[in-house]
């Protein structure tokens, strides 16, 4: 890796920093309401074992396609065999849902949907890990669906990418090849296609598809009691604190449980391998949320509904769906977080 990178630091964040402050009435207004039956009933189709491969892991594929078409998102399946350990070969299937997949530039959220294969424990659940993840980013899609079936819909400037990457964990030990498997290939293609947006002319082929995406927004191990996130990549360090900022409006407004203070703002100690590996390697900007340190029960049968806390999902999910609310309501210019050669 070459020594002479540096950021390019323009965060419509940061310079909206007295934005951030003037408008909290605004965001006040902007109360969107929650909606748990839909979240619940999510979590429950998603919460089963669904190791690549087994049953399960086909009913949760499927929901997740009729959940997306359903939410007025055009889906695209992801679909590709490889072999593993273990196992030998697989078939694996990112499902990405798009509102406005001709425009210009995206906010993508992701989270993993398959679930850890253990010899020792078929019936692992991996609720945090990532069955709570999944179930927020459509309860996102679902709280949000009014504006983005009304006002958002159509815009150029920008589109959202919901991602629910498939073969994140290893099947025997974590490597660099056996992890990540669905994020790999989906990058891979990502950075192979080149499609006309609706501002790049016909005769000419618009930018990768990959550079399209300002900023990957990862969620993983989310649902267990206080949890804290941490702020990894300086590029996204203006994202990060939005939500701290968003996380005090609500909770100065009474509309957060506990007093658990979830976003720090500060920099995280190291780095968490996961999938947003192989899109920082094509220098995706990467906003990770994932809680540091990790929940008691990650990788054991105690990743289940019964140790889910629920006040600190309600306040994830509030939290959350105002954070994308206002990146997609406030963007009115490419937003370039991208590390820069000199
Ligand atoms: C969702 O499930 C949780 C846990 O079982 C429960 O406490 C909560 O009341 C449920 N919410 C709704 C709206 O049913
Ligand atoms: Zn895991």
């Amino acid at each position: 890796m070459s020594h002479s990178w540096y950021f390019i630091f323009v965060s419509i964040w940061l310079l909206a920093a007295d934005n951030v402050v003037a408008q909290q009435s605004n965001r006040q207004s902007a109360n969107w309401a929650d909606d748990e039956a839909h979240f619940n009933s999510s979590l429950a189709l998603i919460l089963v074992p669904r190791v690549v491969g087994s049953r399960g892991h086909t009913q949760v594929r499927n929901y997740l396609v009729n959940s997306l078409n359903g939410l007025g998102f055009q889906t695209e399946v992801d679909e590709f065999k490889q072999r593993v350990p273990i196992f030998g070969e697989l078939t694996f299937a990112n499902v990405i849902g798009y509102i406005n997949p001709q425009a210009q530039n995206f906010m993508a959220l992701a989270c993993h949907y398959d679930s850890k294969y253990f010899p020792n424990d078929p019936g692992f659940l991996g609720a945090t890990d990532s069955a709570v993840p999944c179930a927020i980013l459509l309860n996102t899609a679902k709280t949000l669906n009014s504006y983005l079936l009304q006002q958002f819909r159509n815009r150029n400037d920008l589109g959202l990418m919901l991602i629910f990457f498939d073969g994140e964990e290893a099947f025997r030990e974590w490597t660099n090849s056996d992890s990540v498997y669905g994020s790999r290939h989906l990058a891979n293609k990502f950075a192979r296609t080149r499609s006309p947006t609706s501002t790049s002319d016909q005769a000419n082929l618009g930018p990768r598809h990959i550079d399209r995406i300002e900023v990957l927004v990862l969620l993983d191990l989310i649902g267990a009691r206080n949890p804290k996130f941490s702020s990894f990549y300086e590029n996204t360090h203006g994202l990060h604190s939005s939500l701290v900022e968003i996380e005090q409006t609500l909770r100065t407004a009474g509309r957060l449980e506990g007093n658990n203070k979830m976003f720090l703002n500060r920099p995280a100690g190291g780095l968490v391998d996961d999938d947003h590996r192989p899109f920082l390697e094509e220098n995706v900007p990467i906003l990770h949320l994932i809680a540091t340190p990790f929940p008691d029960s990650w990788h054991t049968p105690r990743d289940n509904a019964a140790n889910l806390h629920w006040p600190s999902i309600r306040n994830f999910n509030r939290v959350f769906r105002n954070f994308v609310y206002e990146y997609l309501k406030r963007h009115t210019a490419p937003v370039d977080l991208r590390f820069h050669r000199k």
